[in-house]
């Protein structure tokens, strides 16, 4: 029986060129797979009828949209992950996900080796391969763009020598990777960490410097699941598009950044992540009410470590696993609503209120009905201090 390899595809230059080159070289029949995960762009039919036609045997494309966002965005907004505190993993979530799709797609069509377009340089080799080394160790992985050699060259070269259906000339000078969590967009003119981004960069942010005036929302959330937004219960997928719009409107969610990745290179990313930094913002705000210091604190470390886990290709790791009960715990008592004001690229906070809120008034005002006992801070400071004033006394600071 001819080998079956199941090929996380795309519909882009180099995944189609790794269907005959499979085919040719691993003596192959490609089974073309494309996991829907909020890209937009080219309609889904058309991906899998190229696949076809460039030589496929099956194409079969997975929508996997609620998956995505419930079991892969929802955790990585309740962790508030942030890669060196700025990148909300738009990609590197998605690669868990696909490799998982993917690994059940050739388990069920018997298929012992699986395949990607990934380069070497990136860290999306790193995720799916260890991703699908973490969920079936016995498949075959085959990454035929890295383990090649291919330059773009050549891969439009054997493109035309074998007619394959692609439009090379539609080719962006930037690699983009998009899907409902935010965009990733690399190379071209932003190589040069100097220049600014052209506008053609950005697809899901309008130019934050247009003033379109003042959007204000209400964002409610149950136990950290974002469940309504402006009184309006609705399922978090479509919450995340609609703040998508909305934000992205007025130019919030735009990040440009340095950035360390696993293979050890710097490289300069831009993301637009409107929705993710909308929620995150919300979601930062209503814990601020809810949670205590010392939870909130730890879970800081605890969203930092996530961060790194999850950058760095293992979604799949006992440590991860483990921090997953920590943030799914943290987040038992955020309910409530939070209402943003989103203007000229920010979304500022301005309310908040919960049944479980921490806040209590009478502690905090400074006008009558104050019921914080201001003799017992005299004692409390006396002892918080003693240590400071112990050194002092021995080792008078100089
Ligand atoms: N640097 C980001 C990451 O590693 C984005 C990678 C996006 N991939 C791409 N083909 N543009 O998560």
């Amino acid at each position: 029986m001819t080998r079956r390899v199941a090929l996380a595809y795309s519909g882009g230059l180099d995944t189609s060129v790794a269907i005959p080159w499979l085919a040719a070289e691993a003596s192959a029949e490609v089974v073309a797979v494309t996991v829907d995960v909020g890209q937009g762009g080219e309609d889904m039919e058309t991906i899998r009828a190229r696949a076809l036609a460039c030589g496929a045997v099956e194409a079969v494309v997975i929508d996997a949209r609620e998956r995505f966002v419930e079991e892969y965005c929802l955790p990585t907004l309740q962790a508030r992950a942030l890669y060196m505190d700025q990148y909300p993993l738009v990609s590197a979530i998605s690669r868990p996900l696909i490799a998982q799709v993917l690994t059940e797609v050739a388990q069920s069509l018997g298929a012992g080796t699986v395949a990607h377009g990934c380069t070497g340089k990136g860290n999306d080799q790193v995720r799916f391969e260890v991703s699908i080394g973490a969920l079936a160790p016995d498949l075959k992985c085959i990454a035929p763009v890295r383990d090649s050699g291919w330059t773009r060259e050549r891969a439009i070269q054997f493109a035309e020598d074998n007619g394959l259906p692609i439009d090379v000339t539609r080719g962006s000078p930037y690699s983009v990777d998009q899907n409902v969590w935010g965009r990733a967009i690399e190379t071209g003119s932003l190589e040069d960490i100097w220049l600014a981004p052209d506008a053609d960069v950005f697809q899901y942010t309008c130019d934050p410097a247009a003033d379109l005036g003042v959007d204000e929302i209400v964002i409610e959330f149950a136990r950290g699941v974002p469940v309504s937004l402006d009184g309006r219960s609705m399922s978090l997928l479509s919450i995340v598009e609609e703040l998508n719009r909305r934000a992205g409107v007025r130019g919030v969610g735009r990040i440009d950044m340095v950035e360390d990745r696993l293979v050890g290179i710097k490289s300069r990313e831009v993301y637009e992540a409107p929705a993710a930094t909308v929620l995150m913002a919300a979601l930062r705000e209503l814990e601020n009410v809810t949670t205590d210091r010392d939870t909130a604190r730890f879970k800081k470390l605890v969203s930092d470590r996530w961060a790194d886990l999850v950058y760095d290709g293992l979604w799949f790791s006992p440590l991860k696993t483990a921090l997953d009960s920590f943030i799914a715990e943290s987040q038992k008592w955020v309910t409530g609503e939070v209402r943003l004001s989103m203007h000229a690229g920010f979304a500022l906070t301005t309310g908040r209120r919960s049944d479980h809120s921490l806040y209590d008034f009478n502690l905090a005002t400074y006008d009558n009905g104050d019921s914080f006992d201001q003799s017992s801070a005299r004692g409390f400071v006396e002892l918080w201090g003693l240590s400071s004033r112990l050194a002092a006394r021995r080792r008078p600071v100089v």
